[in-house]
C-alpha cells in the first residue's frame, strides 16, 4: 500500500439536505422484457446461461434478472460479462466490459434467503415509506438505495465506486482494481501507514455523516485500497441520519473501525471516533 492516501476533493455543489427523493419500485423495463420474452431476449438468455462464468450460477438469475442484464447491454452500459469477483449473502459482484473499460456489476438476488434483515434498514427510512414486504420490491428498493447512497456519498467527498447505472436488482458501478485483480480490502493488505489511513477513514466517515448518511456495515472488509487511495464500498445498507437505528449503527461502525486500527498500533478509540464523526461542521452556517 502506498504512503499517501490523498483525500478526495469535495466537489462544489448544492449543500446536502435531509430530504430524499422517494424511491419508485414500480415494474421496470426489465420486468417487461422478461414477460415479453421476444426472440432476442431468449437468445440472450441462452447465451448468458451458457457462458462459463455464469454456468454455476445460472440458477440464481431468474428471467427478470436476465431481463435487467439484457437491458443494460441494450442501453450500452455493458458489452460483455466477465467472471465473479464475489459471491455474497445477498449479492454477487461481477466484472464486465463496458465501452470505456471495465465496470463492476452487483446483482442482488431476489430469492436470497435472508432478505428479511433488509426490512430493518428500510423501515424508518423516509425514502422507502410504503414499500410493503413484497420480496421483489424490497430488493429493488435496496438496489436503488445503494445507487442513491453511492451518489450522495460521492457528492459529499467520500471516495466510493462511481455509480453508473441501475436496472431493477442490478447495479453497475466503477470497477476498482487492475485487470483480473480486484482492489484489496483493508483486511487483505499490510497497512504501512496506519495513522494516516485511520485519519482518512475518519474523515470519510465524517463526510458521510455530514451528507446525511451512516454506512451501517463499515469495517476493514468494506474499505478497499485502489491506486493508493482508500474507497468505501457496500453502501446498500447505509441509512439516513434520521433513521431510528442510525445512532447504534454509527456506534457499531466506530467500534469496528477503531478496533481494526487499534490492532494496527494506532491510538484509536471508538468514543473519540464517534465524537469526531458527529462533531458540528465548522463550515456550515
Ligand atoms: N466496484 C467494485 N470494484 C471492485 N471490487 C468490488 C466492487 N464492488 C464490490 N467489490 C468486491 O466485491 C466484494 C463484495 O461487494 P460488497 O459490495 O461489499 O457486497 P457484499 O454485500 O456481498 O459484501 C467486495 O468486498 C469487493 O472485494
Ligand atoms: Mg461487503
Amino acid at each position: 500500500m502506498s504512503e499517501e492516501h490523498g483525500l478526495l476533493e469535495i466537489e462544489e455543489g448544492e449543500p446536502v439536505g435531509d430530504e430524499f427523493e422517494e424511491i419508485d419500485v414500480a415494474d421496470t423495463e426489465a420486468d417487461r422484457i422478461a414477460r415479453r420474452q421476444d426472440r432476442e431476449f431468449l437468445e440472450f438468455r441462452k447465451r448468458i446461461k451458457n457462458t462459463e462464468q455464469f454456468k454455476v450460477e445460472a440458477s440464481v438469475f431468474d428471467d427478470a434478472t436476465l431481463g435487467a442484464l439484457y437491458k443494460l447491454v441494450q442501453d450500452g452500459y455493458v458489452d460483455a460479462f466477465g467472471g465473479a469477483i464475489s459471491t455474497g449473502k445477498e449479492a454477487n459482484v461481477y466484472t464486465a466490459l463496458a465501452p470505456d473499460g471495465e465496470v463492476a456489476v452487483k446483482v442482488y438476488r431476489i430469492n436470497a434467503s435472508d432478505f428479511r434483515h433488509m426490512r430493518e434498514y428500510l423501515d424508518g427510512d423516509p425514502r422507502f415509506e410504503g414499500i410493503g414486504s413484497d420480496k421483489k420490491k424490497v430488493v429493488v428498493a435496496w438496489t436503488k438505495k445503494e445507487f442513491a447512497n453511492l451518489k450522495r456519498a460521492r457528492e459529499g467527498g467520500v471516495r466510493v465506486p462511481n455509480p453508473i447505472a441501475i436496472e431493477r436488482n442490478v447495479l453497475v458501478m466503477e470497477y476498482l482494481g487492475a485487470e483480473n485483480d480486484r482492489a484489496k480490502r483493508l483486511n487483505e493488505v499490510r497497512v504501512e501507514n496506519p495513522e494516516t489511513t485511520y485519519e482518512v477513514v475518519r474523515e470519510y466517515m465524517r463526510r458521510l455523516y455530514r451528507s446525511g448518511l451512516v454506512h451501517g456495515d463499515l469495517s476493514e472488509y468494506n474499505v478497499v485500497v485502489h491506486d493508493g487511495e482508500l474507497c468505501f464500498l457496500d453502501l446498500g445498507q447505509a441509512v439516513t441520519v434520521h433513521h431510528p437505528n442510525s445512532r447504534s449503527l454509527l456506534e457499531r461502525d466506530c467500534h469496528n473501525v477503531a478496533a481494526f486500527f487499534a490492532r494496527q498500533g494506532v491510538d484509536a478509540d471508538a468514543d473519540a471516533l464517534l465524537e469526531a464523526v458527529t462533531e458540528a461542521d465548522p463550515t456550515a452556517e
